[in-house]
């Protein structure tokens, strides 16, 4: 099952096994695995369980991870969706290629995927947790209204913790 979604100027697709490789180039890139993987290279094999794990995601809650791709253009440009948390309140996560930082995609893809979550899928909340030093992410965050609900060290890391509601103002993509 493939999960489509349209922004202005972008494509989002839910991420296939076939992907693996193109989304695990861009997983591993230093200025991607910084804050979303505590700068560790992942191998090809747990990108490939986290695609795994967004497709059974799709399976059963209708959210996982799509790729971002600029309307007509079959490069890669990131990634935004949503992981599962056993509270039940999904984390949304995103990422965009340092070639195309600044261009307010990552405010544009995850809009998309917000949107998708709180009018289609009628979640009652999502989450984002951010580290404090992300200070684009957490940029992003504030653009997409999200609300700052709290802070934490985590093993040694300032986190902040952001929060949306359905019943919110939705939001334009
Ligand atoms: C965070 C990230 C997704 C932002 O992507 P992006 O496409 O450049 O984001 P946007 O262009 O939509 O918005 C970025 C905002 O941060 C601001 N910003 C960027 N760097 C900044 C800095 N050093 N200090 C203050 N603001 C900064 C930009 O000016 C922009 O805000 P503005 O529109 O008000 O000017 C990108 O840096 C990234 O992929 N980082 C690695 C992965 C990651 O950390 N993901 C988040 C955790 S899951």
């Amino acid at each position: 099952m493939s999960c489509v979604l349209e922004t202005i100027r972008l494509q989002l697709r839910s991420c296939q096994i076939e992907d693996v490789q193109i989304v695990h180039m861009l997983w591993i890139n230093d200025c991607i695995r910084y804050f979303l993987f505590d700068n560790r290279v992942i191998s090809l094999d747990e990108a490939q369980s986290f695609v795994e794990d967004s497709l059974a995601n799709f399976e059963q809650h209708g959210y996982g991870i799509w790729l971002v791709f600029e309307r007509g253009n079959d490069s890669l440009v990131g990634f935004a969706g949503f992981l599962p948390s056993q509270q039940g309140t999904p984390s949304l996560i995103y990422g965009i290629h340092p070639d195309r930082w600044g261009c307010g995609y990552a405010t544009e893809a995850a809009s998309a995927v917000l949107n998708y979550a709180l009018e289609n899928l009628a979640l009652s909340k999502v989450r984002a947790d951010v580290d404090e030093p992300n200070v684009a992410s957490v940029r992003v965050l504030e653009k997409l209204r999200m609300r700052r609900i709290g802070d934490a060290i985590v093993n040694g890391h300032p986190l902040i913790y952001f929060e949306r509601s359905r019943s919110e103002e939705s939001i334009n993509s």
